[in-house]
């Protein structure tokens, strides 16, 4: 008679996590597994499945995906040290990522090319970016062509008729929004504008129109035609919603990287650049976020937050101390780049808050 194991016993056999072999069995790759009541049991002699997260890594670490806009606040210069902090263990590594304040993704984006995740899911508050990773997860072929058309058209002009396409676009643009126009056509606009206008900024007014001037670009890539493409294959599995962060809670688990990167909290009252989108984010909200924290440690998740280190300008500012006292903060040195005052850009600390 065959002999069986549990699913605690294979995962102790294999050294792999019980969840894992779980979805192991579910997935049908553990030949001879049943579901006998709510347990999985498994023949004594099976095989430990090779591991598919491995797989996908090899087939895909050439394909290295990238931001598809420059996003302020971005942390590609951060990408070394927060990887230096994601969890990673070999089979045990978690299965569920989220990045609820994903803006331009370059966590993200470096961890897609990895490819390492079975779940992830990510959100913004900022609908016409939201609409921008949606269009290009289902229809690339549109959003392609419509950029093609918008290259081809600006790249040839002149500035002057370089600078009348921009502010028509821009115009076209906010018309959209306001009209509800096509998905397509919005997020081609919201590509173009990002990649044309000044430093990449989304900036709006109390109407929620975009008001970014024109950027100095001899010849901007608007339409990178490889990087929509990789970048909307490795979106088919990823849930992507439009709203607030603490949406993300009925995802978040204890299986779950958390990775927060909230708007700074400015470092004086001049230099404060908040405005992604209508709405503001305050030292309330920092306080909102504080909790949300809480939340998902009781939870049992895995976090890790980013913000700017009040204590580049005043010593004895220990805001962020106070509010993430029960967890490790760690200051990292960025160069910022936003600032009006030009001559204050340079190295900076940031700070790296996270509960385990
Ligand atoms: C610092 S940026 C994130 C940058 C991102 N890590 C990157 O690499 O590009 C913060 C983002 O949070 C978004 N945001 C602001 N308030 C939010 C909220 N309440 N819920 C979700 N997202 C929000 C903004 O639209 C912005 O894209």
């Amino acid at each position: 008679m065959l002999n069986y194991m549990s699913a605690k016993e294979a995962a102790e056999k294999w050294n792999i996590s019980q969840r894992r072999v779980s979805i192991l069995c579910s997935e049908n790759r553990i030949l001879g597994a049943m579901m006998v009541g709510n347990m999985w049991i498994i023949p004594a002699n099976a095989e430990k499945p090779i591991d598919k997260r491995t797989i996908r890594y090899e087939k895909s670490k050439y394909i290295s995906l990238k931001p598809f806009v420059k996003w302020v606040g971005g942390k590609g210069q951060l990408i070394g040290e927060l990887e230096k902090h994601i969890p990673n263990d070999g089979d045990r590594a978690l299965p569920k990522y989220a990045e609820p304040f994903v803006g331009g993704g370059a966590l993200l984006f470096s961890l897609l090319s990895k490819n390492t995740f079975d779940e992830i899911y990510i959100s913004d508050i900022n609908t016409e970016l939201v609409n921008t990773y949606q269009v290009i997860k289902n229809n690339v072929d549109e959003l392609v062509a419509a950029l093609v058309e918008i290259q081809d058209s600006f790249l040839p002009l002149n500035d002057e008729n370089r600078k009348n396409y921009y502010y028509a676009s821009r115009e076209e643009y906010n018309q959209l929004i306001l009209n509800k126009y096509t998905a397509v056509q919005k997020a081609a606009l919201f590509i173009f504008l990002n990649k044309t206008c000044f430093n990449g900024l989304y900036r709006v007014n109390r109407k929620g129109q975009f008001n970014v001037p024109m950027g100095a670009y001899k010849k901007p890539t608007i339409c990178d035609e490889d990087n929509l493409r990789n970048v909307s294959e490795a979106l088919q599995n990823v849930t992507i919603y439009c709203g607030d962060y603490s949406k993300s809670k009925t995802f978040i688990d204890n299986a779950t990287l958390v990775y927060l990167d909230p708007p700074y909290r400015p470092l004086t009252e001049t230099a404060s650049f908040t405005a992604y989108s209508v709405d503001c984010f305050d030292d309330n909200e920092q306080r909102r976020l504080a909790k949300f924290v809480d939340e998902i440690n009781e939870l049992g998740a895995k976090v890790i937050l980013s913000n700017s280190d009040p204590q580049n300008v005043n010593k004895e500012d220990d805001f962020f101390q106070q509010l993430y006292s029960k967890y490790r903060i760690k200051k990292v040195e960025a160069t910022r780049m936003i600032n009006r005052n030009s001559d204050k850009r340079g190295k900076i600390n940031e700070l790296l808050i996270r509960n385990y």
